[in-house]
């Protein structure tokens, strides 16, 4: 009986989980890398933003990561929240503000 218990309680975990998962872009992939090619890039690559790993972004980093989330997921004067993207979730932004900033936070 015991172990049967444990069981549902086991199966009612993993849909909970799945439900959440699917009800973000990427599931539960948080490539930070193929969220920013997919959704940030345009602009970051393509001369409307910062560019990944250029020195503008020191000074960003300067007033921590946190500031950064906050604007990258409310919006911040050029910057679209969610780089335009409603359905990214907050973690799955962060994933891609983590890549954009990884090569200056590596030096
Ligand atoms: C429509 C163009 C556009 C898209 C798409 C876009 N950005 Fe931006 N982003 C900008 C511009 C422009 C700025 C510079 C804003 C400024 O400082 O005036 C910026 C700034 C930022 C900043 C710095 C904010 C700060 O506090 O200085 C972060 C972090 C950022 N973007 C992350 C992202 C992420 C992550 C994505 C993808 C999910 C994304 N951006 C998509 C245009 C864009």
């Amino acid at each position: 009986m015991r172990k049967r218990c444990t069981a549902l309680t086991l199966a009612t975990a993993m849909v909970a989980g799945l439900l959440t998962t699917t009800a973000t872009a990427y599931a539960d992939d948080l490539d930070g890398r193929q969220i920013y090619d997919d959704n940030c890039a345009s602009c970051h690559d393509g001369g409307r933003g910062p560019q990944r790993g250029a020195e503008r972004w020191q000074s960003r980093l300067d007033e921590g990561s946190e500031t950064l989330y906050t604007h990258a997921i409310e919006g911040f004067r050029g910057m679209p929240a969610r780089g335009g993207n409603e359905d990214l979730s907050d973690e799955e932004v962060k994933a891609g503000v983590d890549y954009l900033v990884a090569p200056v936070e590596d030096e």
